[in-house]
């Protein structure tokens, strides 16, 4: 166990945690800090050490591989080589931004950052902080900051209860306002691959990659034993130790699936908690899906303490910022789906 450094920006006190902040990482440790997706576990990504202890404070596979943050446009040629111009355009247009594309590594960074891949995944997060913080040090490379398994943090409470006594340090910020972690396309193949949906839609992405292609692990269940395009995909996620199921319905349906079920919690839209009468928590508006997005990973942790012996979610619907919250929930759900 080691002592984890709260690191609080309160006035007066910003410019000193974030000069902290940046040293602990210059001299080889880890940090938590916040983005405007999820809080990171952020290393240099030029210090293969450092990397080791983020893979084990997390308890990560070793090949599944990390982000790297930077902070100025300028460091992408650092960190990614061959870049094609479709990579500036969409630079361009979504960073900083819940954006991350998957480019051909340089051999700068540290081995461990691409778990044995020749590919890196470079992100410029939308959050003043982290930016500082690169400025300050390096470029970042950092997964999210939860225990390996565990919903992704939302807030430094959750970075806390997963992480304290196991990292450096933590910056104490504000929840994250998009709520799940950033789209991730591949450039890396004869067409352009979403791998993981999130901030940034669909939608928004066909506007500069007409000919974008949704790689099936987005809503399916991974082979045992087949290669995966982001091998993040493969693994358990978001899940909470409680059995979970997803559940597809009108409101109606859903409410009258849920209230004839014993021992067992209903996670649903405020819009339709009036007539759900178990024990329930809202994740935001059936109207609004960024709100589902933002509360979907404290809502998965929340849940988990109820004492129940089932949790039955109602399922988002799949367009826009829907479709990143889906892909979270039907791995929360281990891919169990009831259709009523
Ligand atoms: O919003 C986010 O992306 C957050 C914040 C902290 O920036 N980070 C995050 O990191 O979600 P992580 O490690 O939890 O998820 C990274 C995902 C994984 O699914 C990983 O497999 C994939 O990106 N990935 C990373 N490098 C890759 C690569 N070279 N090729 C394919 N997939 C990659
Ligand atoms: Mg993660």
């Amino acid at each position: 166990m080691m002592i984890t450094e709260k690191l609080r920006l309160d006035k007066g006190s910003y410019e000193e945690s974030i000069n902290r902040a940046a040293d602990i990482i210059k001299n080889g440790g880890i940090v938590a800090i916040p983005t405007e997706t999820v809080y990171g576990l952020a290393a240099s990504c030029y210090c293969d050490g450092a990397i080791k202890k983020v893979f084990e404070a997390k308890g990560r596979p070793q090949d599944n591989p990390l982000i790297v943050h930077i902070s100025d446009i300028k460091q992408l040629s650092e960190i990614a080589c061959d870049i094609p111009s479709l990579a500036f355009e969409c630079a361009e247009k979504f960073w900083p931004g819940p954006f991350t594309m998957v480019l051909k590594r340089t051999d700068k960074i540290a081995k461990s950052v691409s778990g044995g891949l020749d590919t890196v995944a470079v992100r410029m997060p939308d959050n003043q902080v982290a930016r500082d913080i690169i400025a300050k040090s390096c470029p970042l490379a950092a997964p999210s900051a939860n225990l390996s398994g565990h919903p992704s943090p939302t807030t430094a409470d959750h970075v806390i209860y997963d992480l304290d006594g196991k990292i450096d340090g933590v910056v104490i910020s504000s929840d994250c306002e998009v709520g799940v972690e950033s789209t991730v396309i591949s450039l890396c193949g004869d067409k352009p691959r979403l791998l993981r949906p999130g901030g940034i839609t669909v939608e928004q992405l066909k506007e500069v990659l007409p000919d974008i292609v949704v790689d099936k692990a987005v809503l399916s269940e991974p082979q045992k034993d087949e290669k995966v395009a982001s091998p993040g995909m493969k693994y358990k996620h978001y899940a909470p130790d409680t059995d979970t199921y997803l559940v597809e319905g009108t409101a109606e349906q859903f409410a009258e699936f849920v209230n004839s079920q014993k021992d067992c919690c209903a996670v649903c839209f405020d819009e339709e908690s009036g007539i759900i009468n178990i024990k329930k928590l809202s994740y935001g508006s059936i109207a609004d899906e960024s709100s589902l997005a933002r509360n979907v990973f404290s809502v998965l942790r929340k849940v988990d303490k109820l004492g129940v012996k089932k949790i039955y979610i109602h399922a988002p619907s799949k367009s826009g910022v829907g479709l990143a919250v889906y892909n979270r929930l039907i791995r929360a759900a281990a891919f169990r789906v009831i259709s009523l």
